[in-house]
């Protein structure tokens, strides 16, 4: 079955979804997945174009897991818009979404293994963000041995969850190639997220400081002290008091260790967080 505008399967349970995959790969059709939590926008379906242009079939999971949520808050006030997600997704021509309830994912009550990969998984989200990456790296571990895909996508808005991922990944010899995809963002630049749609068209318009503030790194990165440029950088969020910064910084892409100096023998990312009223927001820029 390849996708079409017209069809798509909506699978809740973990044997069918399971019996899919195996079905499909047993006729050496390569599987892409993209794994969400729904509230789907256009950051996910560049990512379902992405695997629809190299993968046979194309496989979305939309789950809102309870055990990456530090907040209780946060996982209460997610979006949660079913409905118009699988629209979208069939208009994408994805070819299966699987929708599974809570049960489903953890049969046995929601343990979490926990991960420690340095900095990786300790600073930056890992800080204020206290098990995220366990809950984070214990569902996306269930999802693959439900829909077995040979390669899986992820967007780099979330930078720090898409290098977790590929970490655990490297290191547990997990046999799935983990695809990161450039961040969507808005024609004001603010990057696209499922979070984006708590805030009011005022808040979403200081919210470009973000995307504003990265874009000035990557273009005075020359100036090399890394210090400067964020304090620098930081003074675009003076008053506008409405925005709390939670992190703010440059880092090796590979080990997201902060760096003191901008130098050609490493790649950087510039990763910065905060709140705008009551929601947060990530953002991450690229610097070579
Ligand atoms: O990025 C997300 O939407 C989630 O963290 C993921 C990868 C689907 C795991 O729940």
């Amino acid at each position: 079955m390849k996708g079409t505008s017209c069809e798509i399967a909506v699978l809740q349970h973990v044997d069918e979804m399971r019996a899919f995959s195996t079905k499909c790969r047993n006729e050496n059709r390569i599987i892409g997945f993209v794994p969400t939590m729904g509230a789907l926008h256009e950051g996910h379906l560049s990512l379902i174009a992405r695997a629809k242009a190299v993968c046979d079939v194309v496989i979305c999971s939309i789950f809102v897991n309870p055990t990456q949520f530090n907040d209780p808050k946060d996982l209460l006030l997610y979006p949660r818009t079913e409905e118009a997600d699988i629209d979208l997704l069939k208009n994408a021509g994805c070819d299966v979404v699987f929708v599974p309830a809570v049960n489903e994912m953890y049969p046995t009550g929601q343990e979490v293994r926990d991960y420690n990969f340095g900095t990786l998984t300790s600073e930056w989200e890992g800080r204020f963000r206290p098990g995220h990456f366990n809950g984070v790296i214990t569902v996306v571990k269930r999802l693959f041995e439900i829909v077995l895909p040979h390669q899986s996508f992820f967007g780099k808005k979330d930078f720090q969850q898409f290098s977790v991922i590929r970490e655990w990944v490297r290191r547990d010899e997990i046999k799935v190639e983990i695809v990161g995809c450039d961040t969507v963002r808005a024609s004001d630049g603010l990057a696209l997220s499922s979070r984006n749609k708590r805030l009011s068209s005022e808040q979403a318009t200081l919210a470009t400081a973000f995307s504003k503030a990265l874009l000035f790194i990557r273009e005075n990165k020359s100036k090399n002290n890394v210090n400067a440029l964020i304090a620098e950088a930081t003074e675009m969020f003076i008053e506008k008091e409405q925005i709390e910064l939670q992190y703010f910084t440059i880092a090796n892409s590979e080990t997201l260790e902060p760096l003191e100096e901008i130098s050609e023998a490493n790649h950087q990312v510039a990763l910065i967080a905060g709140f705008i009223g009551g929601v947060r927001l990530i953002d991450e820029i690229e610097l070579n």
